[in-house]
């Protein structure tokens, strides 16, 4: 080997040494950094700690006689009358939305649809208890059949006379 070959060669071996011993330091200067922040973010963020706190519960509490089990007691979180039923919708918008509009929006299978005011108008005339009535118990009229309470037997009276509330409200 030439001199000048074996002289390029350990400067060589220095610079890729040296660029090697760079990298290991800064992987370990990452982890370190790592460790010291996202750890500890981690650990105090809200929805990590929660879900560990979920985790966690015992599946099982026992009522001790002669103590205050008040804590234990089973809480009906929604209180739906279908028990595992679907959901009941809150507001007559949303009962609307959900039971009403396929046949009231679009006016299909002959129901009066809303902002119909020539189909609605000698409805209305009828009176409101009349139009809760037929919402709830069903109703076949001239046009068609109305199921009752657009086939959600499950929800309230209340939230179906609201619904007919909402309908005829968006007549106006
Ligand atoms: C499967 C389609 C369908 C669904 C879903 C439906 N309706 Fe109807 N509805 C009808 C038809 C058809 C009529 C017209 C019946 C007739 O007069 O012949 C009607 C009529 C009515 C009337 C007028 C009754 C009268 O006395 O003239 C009201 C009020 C009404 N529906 C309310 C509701 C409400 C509230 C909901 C949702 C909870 C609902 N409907 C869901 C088909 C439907």
């Amino acid at each position: 080997m030439k001199q000048q070959d074996s002289q390029f060669l350990n400067t060589f071996s220095v610079v890729i040494g040296s660029l090697l011993a760079l990298t290991i330091l800064l992987f370990a200067l990452a982890r370190v950094v790592g460790a010291m922040t996202q750890r500890e973010q981690l650990r105090s963020d809200p929805d990590y700690t929660a879900g560990v706190a979920q985790n966690i519960t015992p599946f099982a509490r026992v009522a001790v006689a002669g103590q205050d089990n008040s804590a234990l007691a089973i809480v009906e979180t929604r209180p739906s009358a279908g028990g595992t039923g679907p959901a009941i919708p809150e507001t007559a918008d949303a009962a609307y939305e959900l039971a009403c509009k396929t046949c009231h929006g679009a006016g299909i299978a002959g129901a009066p649809k809303v902002g119909d005011r020539a189909a609605w108008a000698p409805r209305i005339a009828e009176g409101k208890e009349t139009l809760y009535k037929h919402a709830i118990e069903g109703f076949a009229g001239k046009t068609g059949v109305m199921p009752a309470k657009g086939g959600h037997a499950n929800w309230p009276d209340e939230l179906i006379r609201a619904a007919v509330d909402h309908m005829v409200e968006l007549e106006k």
